[in-house]
């Protein structure tokens, strides 16, 4: 009885244990734990915005031009709202892609601490 009773604590306590391979960012939303928790321009939007923005807006591509801080700058309004508050304001951007949880808070992020270079 003593064996089947620790069996059953063992299987219990491994059953719970699956949950820490789930992505963080998928269960809790927005508010996870993701790595970075100050996203400057420099620090760690202009990757995200290289990666998923720039091959269409860029000079020459899709208005408006995203390629610098001064022009994701003066943009800043538009963007937080075509990525984080979408789709109120427009179509959902980046467009025709899925941006991973963390990369969004990260315009999030960028928002709450005062847009910074
Ligand atoms: C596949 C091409 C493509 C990608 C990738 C893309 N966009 Fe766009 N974006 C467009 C097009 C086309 C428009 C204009 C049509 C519209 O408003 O939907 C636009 C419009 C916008 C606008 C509205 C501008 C305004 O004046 O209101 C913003 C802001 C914007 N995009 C930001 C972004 C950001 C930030 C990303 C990356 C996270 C991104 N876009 C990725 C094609 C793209």
């Amino acid at each position: 009885m003593k064996a089947i009773t620790t069996t059953f604590i063992i299987l219990f306590a491994l059953g719970f244990n699956s949950c820490y391979y789930d992505n963080e960012a998928e269960l809790y939303g927005s508010g996870a734990a993701c790595s970075d928790t100050v996203s400057s321009y420099n620090g760690r939007l202009k990757g995200i915005i290289d990666n998923l923005c720039n091959d269409c807006h860029s000079p020459g591509g899709d208005s408006p031009t995203l390629t610098d801080f001064s022009s994701v700058s003066s943009n800043r309004d538009a963007i937080i709202c075509r990525v984080v508050d979408s789709p109120t304001c427009g179509n959902v951007m980046p467009k025709n892609r899925v941006i991973d949880p963390c990369d969004k808070q990260a315009f999030e992020l960028w928002q709450q601490n005062g847009f910074r270079e």
